[in-house]
């Protein structure tokens, strides 16, 4: 049975004392709804892994209440403290070197020198996180492969019976994952994912960020980046400039006449910001409405590309990406 909590003290003192004892909470972020449990503990790490029927290890990102706390466990460097400074708590990760002494268990980081650390700007979850007091591994709290979840009922969709407890702090206000820079060599801090942080603001404290060319370029780095991710049961086709009757229409900006028959406007407005927002639930609900009425595919449109709309495409190309034939994820070539 998994509990429902409310983010009100005792639900977020349940859920903090569930994480302790080293169950599996799920709980809201600005970014999307996060699968938690205790980093330290690696049988409570083990859980995430079989919860979310993921084939293999990777690495996770680990949560904290503030900076100071998240820099007990990996070694900061001057650009470290100038992206905390200028982003936390916000939807950035920062992966380091392991901190000697570091408490996040093996199992957590895949065994690699380096740590994934990040502070979420969300007041339940920082409140969470403090009670909680160890740093808390988090992947997305969705089955692996499939769409992150942006609400309660989404990890509920996922998860439910898999984990003792989501902790409901309502809709996640960015709608995608947070943006993962890999400050282990100091002299080429690298960005390994799109995410909630844009690229023009990482740039204008780091000017001199470095893009990998191609996702097998980020395999070796960021193990945990799996081609086709985020994918819905219908096939996507992207950069749709017209869509067909018997597709489901993601669309972006001024609505314009279309032949199918289902539509999800990321943005009528053609604001980036509330597209990221809508992406995930609209992936959802043309899925299962597109099912339902016998559409063959989900078209979408063109998404701009600057500010949040390279975070929007990573993921819509992830979504569209050739899948493992047993319908989980598979690692990058
Ligand atoms: O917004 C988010 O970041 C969400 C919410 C719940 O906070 N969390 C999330 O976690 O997306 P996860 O564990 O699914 O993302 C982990 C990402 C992967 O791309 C993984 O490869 C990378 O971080 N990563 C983790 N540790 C790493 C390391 N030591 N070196 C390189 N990449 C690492
Ligand atoms: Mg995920």
């Amino acid at each position: 049975m998994t509990r429902r909590l409310d983010a009100t003290q005792s639900g977020i003192a349940t859920a903090a004392s569930i994480l302790r004892a080293g169950g599996l909470v799920a709980f809201g972020t600005e970014t999307v709804y996060g699968l938690g449990a205790d980093a330290s503990q690696p049988q409570a790490v083990a859980r995430i892994f079989e919860a979310k029927n993921r084939p293999r290890f990777n690495p996770l990102i680990s949560h904290f209440a503030n900076a100071q706390a998240a820099f007990t466990q990996v070694v900061p460097n001057a650009m470290a403290h100038r992206l905390a400074q200028a982003f936390w708590p916000g939807p950035l990760t920062l992966i380091l070197p392991r901190a000697p002494g570091a408490s996040i268990s093996d199992l957590a980081a895949d065994g690699l020198a380096s740590l994934a650390v990040r502070v979420p700007a969300n007041a339940t979850a920082l409140a969470l996180l403090e009670q909680a007091d160890r740093p808390i591994a988090a992947p997305s709290a969705n089955r692996s492969g499939r769409i992150s979840p942006v609400d309660a009922a989404h990890v509920l969709e996922e998860l439910d019976g898999r984990i003792d407890a989501v902790l409901d702090s309502g809709p996640c206000t960015v709608g995608v994952e947070s943006t993962v820079v890999d400050l282990t060599d100091p002299n080429t801090p690298t960005l390994l994912r799109p995410g909630g942080i844009t690229l023009e603001e990482l740039a204008a404290i780091c000017p001199h960020i470095s893009l990998p060319q191609t996702t097998s370029d980020v395999a070796p780095h960021s193990p945990g980046r799996m081609v086709s991710h985020y994918a819905p049961h219908l096939p996507v086709r992207l950069n749709a400039l017209q869509a067909q009757p018997d597709e489901a229409l993601l669309a972006f900006g001024a609505t314009r006449p279309t032949l199918a028959p289902l539509v999800w406007n990321l943005s009528a407005a053609g604001n980036l910001e509330e597209a990221a927002a809508r992406l995930f639930t609209g992936l959802r609900t043309l899925d299962r409405e597109g099912q339902a009425l016998g559409l063959r595919r989900i078209a979408v449109q063109p998404i701009p590309q600057h500010g949040l709309g390279r975070a929007i495409q990573d993921r819509l190309n992830r979504a569209a990406a050739p899948r493992p034939q047993d319908g989980t994820e598979d690692m990058a070539p």
